[in-house]
């Protein structure tokens, strides 16, 4: 089981990515905490002082702007108060047919998605691999598992995440820094809102929905023991296991018929 002197996390301004940080500075990780908000990172960074003793460093940065992605890539590079655990939270989708959606959208989904994550990954890990200790934490999705229609692009992009992180934790399999991908369900947090999908998230039985703070805790531990993959909530990992056995012919027709009830 790994600890982590310091981690940087993304979207850490609320939901998932706030309960991570608040999971870490319980364990005693000091933290750098990224997001746009920098007046809500400033609250909760004087919450987490207080109530856990632990260092924290605010970095606003929007993830989708190349120059402000640049600065939190050129953060983790540095030796001064060095950062052993990345946690590529911050995350971004919109609902609806994409031949309504706008290219924009997309755009805006995948670099947020993708691109901060993959350039935030490669910009740590040689850091941590030379020192022969670390984790990242990339925050994918259950909707990852098999294609999405009405969520092209989100789960497209989620898909990558979990290939992706799976792919990296076995190239650095002995080298003691370990690539995890935290797969959460259905999560209480501003996400329907940002997407747009208020009405529909309201016509999903309570029963699917998990709380943030299950679901951080499951990532950090997921990432402290080296596992490649967590699933959160038992009934996620169910669906989930089917989804891998299941053609995605099938899949994705299931998944049509349970949105069109939805929405
Ligand atoms: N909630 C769910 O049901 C669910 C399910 C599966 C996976 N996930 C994944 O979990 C992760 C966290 O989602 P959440 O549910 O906690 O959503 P959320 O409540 O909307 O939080 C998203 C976080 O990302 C930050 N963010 C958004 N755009 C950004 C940008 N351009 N640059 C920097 N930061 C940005 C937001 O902060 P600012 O607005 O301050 O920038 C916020 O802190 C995402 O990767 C999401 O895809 C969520």
């Amino acid at each position: 089981m790994q600890r982590f002197t310091r981690a940087l996390v993304t979207g850490a301004s609320t939901g998932i990515g706030a309960a991570i940080a608040s999971e870490l500075a319980t364990r005693g990780t000091e933290l750098v905490v990224v997001a746009r908000s920098a007046d809500q990172l400033e609250a909760l960074a004087e919450q987490w002082r207080a109530a856990h003793g632990v260092d924290v460093e605010v970095l606003p940065a929007d993830l989708t702007d190349p120059g402000q992605l640049e600065r939190v890539e050129d953060r983790l590079r540095t030796e001064d108060a060095a950062v052993d655990l990345l946690v590529n939270n911050a995350g971004w989708g919109s609902t609806g047919a994409f031949i309504d959606s706008t290219p924009d959208e997309a755009t805006t989904c995948i670099e947020l998605n993708v691109t901060a994550l993959t350039r935030l990954t490669h910009a740590v890990l040689p850091r941590l691999v030379a020192a022969g200790h670390g984790g990242v934490l990339n925050v994918s999705s259950v909707g990852g598992f098999q294609p999405v229609p009405h969520f092209a692009v989100y789960a497209a992009t989620k898909a990558y995440v979990s290939s992706f992180t799976e792919a990296v934790h076995e190239e650095l399999r002995g080298s003691g820094v370990h690539v995890t991908a935290l797969c959460p369900g259905f999560t209480r947090s501003d996400f329907v809102t940002a997407a747009g999908a208020e009405d529909e998230a309201a016509r999903i039985p309570d029963f699917l929905w998990q709380d943030v703070e299950p679901v951080a805790c499951a990532g950090v531990d997921g990432v402290s023991r080296g596992r490649g993959v967590v699933v959160s909530g038992a009934l996620n990992q169910v669906t989930t296991g089917l989804s891998s056995v299941t053609p995605s012919t099938v899949s994705r027709r299931v998944v049509a018929g349970v949105i069109n009830r939805f929405t």
